[in-house]
């Protein structure tokens, strides 16, 4: 068959110039096109792998899908690279996947990896009137002058001031509990209580202001308004960063949305602020971050830096920690789980033999070991920030012969190296507490590891300075809760415990776990049928008296 058509054949003979050239335009148009619709804000590296079937003006975007971590995760296996280099639309990326690989780019090259990238809709719409948040700023004067800030508020030293902040909401999350369980004949979804457990912990330190009911509407509101403006920080929900031309589209529902959580946290910000600015007249005030700033104690950072401090420490917690608990709690509640649940409580009678009096003053002491390790198993395994917080190059970096220019971003697939067969085992992908410990199931000592356990934190110069006090929460949450009750699974709304399909939003920045329920069977239900103390009524009644001052206004 012919294909070309016999009017081109005679006019190309008789004219073969003139053909020639507009054949010549063609293939220039095309070529112009391609390489518009493909060029990026970084040229390609060479002799990093790039993974192949990028389309123009998307690039890898829609093989990405939703779930950016489990697509790369599978990258690095099929390909046999665990660094390699993607395209976001317009933006180059580089994708750093093994344990090793991420934990050797984030310490080695620590401060030629200290920037973060801005984005279209976080940066220029969303942030514009608080500021950045320490996780989304790019590094600069303000950057270290407010990551200093948070970093002294959330460190070892300052721990022991915070001591009846943990004592309170971790008292409430156990006599919430209580109450609505009716003492353990009706099944209950944990998420809720665990909210207001992270999100108060961070109003206490910004504010110096808490929430004791579950429901309130303000914790509500935070709680709503943040989780969406997290879900505008995602690549996978906002092409139009990576795609310019979107931002133009008429009637651009992006921008409307993002407005409008704009307004609605301002509000709540300035609503907050309002608030101590009273308790300061009122004198009812409570040492927290902003109460400081507006006496004017701390005079190095101006208002907007305070602003954004608080924003940072309320962003930083309210979605993490409860990720990561119930997630935990979820996987607790397994039968399988119960077996760990059952050597916890073993350990904590171990090293408190008089367990009612530690239960009012020794549980955020972080001495027990099978409880340490539950901990840590539960960062590695539920890497509830699956990609971590994308990171940019300031200058250049030298990788196994290829060299990342500055300005590049860097995405580390935290979920890929926290379950990384050939540095945790073949069993990776399990939830297994005593992978931390020698004697799990008598005696048990933690196991030495050197440098970090896993990359849920992160590493190196912006590394996550909440995780000691994250990490404390969740233990005293789980020492507590541990202590009192055995956690079951409810047989009709189990939890989901795959470290991927555990999160019923993939798009997030960070997880949000299906919702399931447990039963709560108390660890002295045979001592109270023979007539001996009714232990949890009566380390709630200790906890009520000893509490009942704590953050009233
Ligand atoms: C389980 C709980 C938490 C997890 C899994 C977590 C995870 C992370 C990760 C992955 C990063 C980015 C690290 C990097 O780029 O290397 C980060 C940064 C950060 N986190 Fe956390 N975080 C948690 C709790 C908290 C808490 C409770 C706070 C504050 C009270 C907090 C405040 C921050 C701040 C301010 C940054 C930004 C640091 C910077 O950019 O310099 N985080 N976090």
């Amino acid at each position: 068959m012919n294909v070309i058509p016999s009017t081109w054949l005679q006019g190309a003979r008789e004219a073969p110039l003139a053909y020639a050239s507009v054949i010549l335009a063609v293939a220039v148009l095309f070529f112009s096109l391609y390489k518009l619709t493909t060029r990026t804000d970084i040229p390609y590296i060479r002799n990093l792998p790039e993974i192949p079937g990028a389309l123009p003006i998307v690039g890898h975007l829609l093989q990405l899908g939703d779930d950016h971590a489990s697509v790369c995760e599978k990258w690095w296996r099929q390909y046999g690279h665990s660094v390699f280099q993607i395209r976001l639309g317009n933006t180059r990326a580089v994708v750093v996947s093994s344990f090793d690989d991420c934990k050797k780019i984030l310490l080695k090259n620590s401060q030629a990896l200290i920037d973060r990238p801005t984005l279209y809709t976080f940066h220029g719409i969303i942030s514009s009137t608080q500021g950045f948040t320490i996780g989304s700023s790019p590094w600069d004067d303000s950057c270290r002058n407010k990551r200093k800030a948070a970093s002294t508020t959330l460190s070892k030293s300052m721990m022991k001031n915070y001591s009846q902040m943990f004592d309170v909401e971790s008292y409430c999350i156990i006599r919430d509990m209580f109450r609505d369980s009716k003492g353990g004949e009706i099944e209950v979804s944990m998420r809720p209580y665990i909210q207001r457990y992270a999100l108060n912990t961070t109003l206490t330190l910004c504010y110096g202001i808490r929430m004791d009911e579950v429901y309130d509407t303000l914790l509500r509101e935070i709680l709503h308004v943040g989780s969406a403006i997290s879900l505008l920080r995602s690549a996978s929900e906002n092409y139009q960063d990576y795609i310019p031309i979107l931002r133009y589209m008429p009637n651009n529902e992006k921008n409307a949305r993002s407005k409008e959580l704009r307004d609605r946290r301002d509000a709540y910000l300035d609503l907050l602020l309002n608030k101590v600015r009273e308790m300061i007249k009122k004198g009812t005030d409570k040492p927290c971050i902003s109460a400081a700033i507006l006496k004017d104690e701390e005079t190095r950072l101006t208002g907007v830096e305070v602003g954004s401090i608080c924003l940072s420490l309320v962003s930083g917690g309210f979605e993490t920690i409860p990720g990561t608990l119930v997630s935990c709690i979820g996987s607790l509640s397994t039968p399988e789980g119960q077996i760990f649940q059952d050597r916890a409580y073993a350990d904590i009678k171990r090293h408190y033999p008089n367990f009612q009096e530690s239960w009012g003053k020794d549980f955020g002491e972080e001495k027990v070991p099978y409880l340490n390790a539950i901990v840590k198993e539960a960062g590695r395994y539920y890497t509830v920030s699956n990609m971590s917080l994308p990171r940019k190059t300031v200058s250049d970096v030298q990788w196994e012969g290829a060299v990342i220019p500055k300005g590049t971003m860097v995405l580390i697939n935290a979920q890929a190296a926290n379950h990384d067969v050939d540095h945790f085992g073949p069993d990776a992908g399990t939830y297994n507490p005593e992978r931390w410990l020698n004697n799990p199931s008598s005696s048990p000592t933690e196991k030495e590891v050197p440098g970090i356990s896993h990359h849920s934190f992160g590493a190196g110069s912006r590394s996550c300075p909440g995780s000691l006090i994250a990490t404390k929460l969740i233990y005293s949450a789980l020492f507590r809760l541990l202590s009192l009750y055995k956690v079951v699974a409810s047989e009709e709304q189990p939890p989901n415990t795959d470290y991927v399909d555990y999160n019923a939003q993939k798009s997030a920045l960070v997880a949000i776990p299906r919702d399931f329920r447990v039963r709560l069977v108390r660890r002295d239900e045979m001592e109270l049928r023979d007539g001996g103390d009714d232990v949890v009524r009566s380390v709630l009644v200790e906890a009520e008296e000893r509490t009942k001052g704590f953050y009233k206004e």
